[in-house]
């Protein structure tokens, strides 16, 4: 039964980077160079990770705890190691390549992961939310919607600009993710959700993929892979992004 998560631990061990090692230095020059037609769609990106990723590191705990078996608790704990590490990552670029802030993300990603992440988290702590409840927002829908969602388009946008350090980082960010709503998966296989809550779950996919606003963000696409998801969710089966 926990064969997933000792997987999903091992992916954890072998994708291990620092942020520090990223030379970010080209990245600067590479910025200034570039025009404001591009910059602006990767402004808002950039600090749309700013607060994401500073949020889901910080909404960790309660998921730590309330894991029952030991693995699983490892795997929450490995995640969080990734999630500190990627808010240290993008504080990094905005601070030394883009020059963001928090409040240039965009309205509908600040609320969701500034407003409904932490208090999810917080009616885990207090033993007013289930874990499955925790998981089915955190990870499917901010990492496996929003997050795998925005992931997609500032690759995209990165792919011919010299921005050669964030776009390594980003790289790593989006295959650090993909273990993260694996893991997200796996538990809500566990949980077993009921019909209604699948549904819900389904519903408020569709609506968070929206959550960007932004052209280059494919929110269809989000969409779709998250219905595929949730289906995995009810049925059992492997787990892939
Ligand atoms: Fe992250
Ligand atoms: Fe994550």
């Amino acid at each position: 039964m926990l064969t997933g998560y000792e997987h999903l631990l091992r992916a954890a061990d072998r994708l291990r980077w620092d942020e520090a090692d990223i030379d970010l230095r080209g990245d600067t020059r590479a910025w200034a160079a570039l025009d404001e037609v591009r910059r602006a769609p990767l402004r808002r990106l950039m600090a749309g990770f700013l607060v994401a990723e500073e949020a889901v590191a910080a909404a960790l705990h309660p998921f730590v705890a309330a894991a029952g078996d030991p693995v699983v608790r490892a795997c929450f704990a490995a995640q969080q190691a990734d999630e500190e590490r990627h808010a240290r990552f993008f504080a990094r670029v905005a601070d030394e390549v883009v020059g963001v802030h928090p409040h240039d993300a965009p309205r509908a990603v600040r609320d969701l992961f500034t407003r409904r992440l932490p208090d999810t988290a917080m009616a885990l702590a207090r033993g007013d939310a289930t874990l499955a409840d925790g998981v089915a927002l955190y990870h499917l829908i901010l990492e496996g919607v929003v997050f795998a969602a925005g992931q997609e388009a500032l690759v995209q946008a990165l792919g011919d600009t010299d921005l050669d350090g964030v776009r390594a980082g980003a790289a790593r960010v989006q295959a650090d993710e993909r273990w993260h709503v694996g893991l997200g998966v796996r538990c809500l296989q566990d949980a077993g959700l009921a019909v209604e809550q699948l549904e819900a779950l389904l519903a408020r996919g569709e609506c968070a993929a929206r959550a960007w606003g932004l052209r280059g963000v494919d929110a269809e696409r989000a969409a779709q892979v998250h219905r595929r998801r949730v289906a995995l969710c009810q049925t059992g089966r492997a787990v892939s992004r």
